[in-house]
């Protein structure tokens, strides 16, 4: 299935690697534009290349979601490059491997400021867009392990554990406060999914597998584009009447 995004345009924070790549060449390839938004210039660069390459449409923009003058920089590129913003994917997001007794100040504030505070900046700035566009619908981030701590090393990562719970009542929130302006606000929980995110060996090696295998009813690990999948449809009018919600995409993980 795929769904029809054409005339839209989609601001996608974390889009120069995995998932949020994966969204840009599925949203490009529903015929949406694409405002490709990371702090990664390089990596911003090959999604560009990438949609491009595939025939769609796609303008890198420098941001730092925990910077709100790089946000607006980026929001007010996209604006002058395609004239307007439909739809916000929060997708940048990062995780540091640390027990309760090794985490240090630091890598809390990084970890929350980007899952967690990088959303509700990104969502502040860029919804007066969307707003002006007439409306058009949000997504963020989150995991399976927003409602199950997952200790694959044996420890949670509080950090972490604590940033994507806060995103389903921003969620929620966000879904409250922009009802009026006509924009649709959910959230996605990928299981684990093949990416840079944690180590690729890490995720696929025998013991990894193994770990997940007593978790997962779809016995593989998940693929961005899986992801990519329910995205583009809590972005599409297709889920017109979904808002406020938190979609598990997760091969069954939190099932049993
Ligand atoms: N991969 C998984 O198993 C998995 C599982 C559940 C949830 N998620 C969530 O999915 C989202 C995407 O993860 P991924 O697996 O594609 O990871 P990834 O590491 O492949 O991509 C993350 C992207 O975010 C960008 N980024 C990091 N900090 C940033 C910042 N301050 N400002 C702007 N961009 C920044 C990075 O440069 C990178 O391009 C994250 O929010 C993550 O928590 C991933």
């Amino acid at each position: 299935m795929s769904f029809d995004h054409s005339g839209k345009v989609a601001f996608i924070t974390g889009a120069g690697s995995g998932i949020g790549r994966a969204t840009a060449l599925r949203l490009a390839g529903e015929c949406a534009a694409i405002a490709v938004a990371d702090i990664s210039a390089d990596g911003a660069a090959e999604t560009v290349r990438q949609v491009q390459a595939a025939g769609g449409r796609a303008l890198a923009v420098h941001c730092d979601v925990r910077d709100r003058a790089t946000i607006a920089a980026a929001r007010d590129a996209a604006v002058a490059e395609f004239g307007a913003i439909h739809y916000l994917v929060n997708n940048a997001g990062l995780v540091t491997m640390e027990s309760l007794d090794e985490l240090t100040e630091a890598q809390w504030d990084l970890v929350v400021d980007v899952n967690l505070k990088g959303q509700w900046l990104v969502t502040q700035e860029v919804n007066p867009a969307i707003e002006a566009a007439g409306g058009g619908a949000v997504v963020n981030l989150s995991t399976v392990e927003s409602l199950v701590v997952v200790s694959s090393k044996g420890y949670a990562q509080v950090h972490y554990n604590a940033s994507k719970g806060g995103v389903i009542m921003l969620t929620k929130a966000l879904a409250v406060e922009l009802a009026r302006k006509n924009i649709r606000v959910n959230a996605v929980a990928p299981g684990p999914v093949a990416t840079d995110f944690v180590s690729l060996e890490g995720i696929t090696s025998p013991e990894a597998m193994e770990f997940m295998s007593q978790r997962l009813l779809v016995p593989r690990v998940g693929q961005p584009t899986d992801i990519a999948a329910a995205i583009s449809f809590l972005l599409s009018s297709d889920a017109s009447w979904i808002t406020g919600i938190q979609l598990p995409v997760d091969g069954g993980w939190l099932t049993r």
